[in-house]
């Protein structure tokens, strides 16, 4: 089968491109507004881009009426806090993505604590194993979205999801979720470990 997305609608494309790309890690972004009212919604349309320094991104499309609050407010505030979803918080995850009026305050309706961040002027999710703090670095136009590009300036760790051993974070016990298309995701249970290869390997 050849697909060629000229000849396709734009639902078509989405379809097939998350459906494509899976699982997909979710930032889960929280963020005020300019009146200080706390802002919290997932996307999955999420990546690290560089160590040096701590970069990630996230994109937002348009919804019918507009702008989504979270670009809104990356906007006009240039700060955001990447809440990392575990199992645990999956429900209340998928409670904040209702395509609420920006008045509609997601961590009151979801049951969720926010607290302040430490660096930036944005709230974080206690619940959160992972919270990383950003700056906007850059908000790039990308099509029909908006790529916000963002520097970790700050990282909030759950003590028991950090190994000491290794200096990386436990994967049983974060439980990470991933997002697969549709209404579908993925439990991160089965781990497995492979070695990369040496340089002089010829097969
Ligand atoms: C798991 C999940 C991933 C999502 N990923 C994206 C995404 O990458 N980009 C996007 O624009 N919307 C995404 N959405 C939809 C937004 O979360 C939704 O439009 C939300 O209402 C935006 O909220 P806001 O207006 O407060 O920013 C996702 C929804 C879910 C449940």
């Amino acid at each position: 089968m050849q697909i060629d997305p000229g000849t396709l609608d734009q639902t078509s494309i989405y379809k097939l491109l998350i459906s494509s790309v899976v699982p997909r890690p979710i930032a889960w972004v929280s963020t005020y507004d300019a009146a200080g009212m706390p802002n919290l919604a997932p996307f999955s349309y999420f990546m690290a881009i560089t160590d040096q320094p701590p970069t990630i991104a996230f994109s937002c499309s348009p919804r019918a009426s507009g702008k989504k609050d979270t670009l809104t407010n990356v906007e006009a505030l240039g700060q955001f806090v990447v809440n990392i979803v575990d199992d645990d918080c999956a429900e209340q995850m998928n409670l904040t993505s209702g395509e609420y009026l920006p008045e509609v305050d997601e961590f009151a309706l979801s049951k969720l604590t926010a607290v302040p961040a430490t660096k930036v002027t944005a709230p974080r999710v206690a619940e959160a194993p992972i919270s990383m703090e950003c700056n906007v670095v850059k908000i790039l136009p990308v099509g029909r979205a908006h790529l916000t590009i963002g520097e970790v300036v700050h990282w909030h760790v759950r003590d028991d999801v950090y190994d000491p051993t290794t200096g990386r974070f436990d994967m049983h016990r974060l439980k990470p979720l991933g997002r697969l298309t549709g209404n579908l995701y993925s439990h991160i249970h089965q781990i497995f470990e492979m070695k990369r290869p040496n340089p002089d390997y010829r097969g």
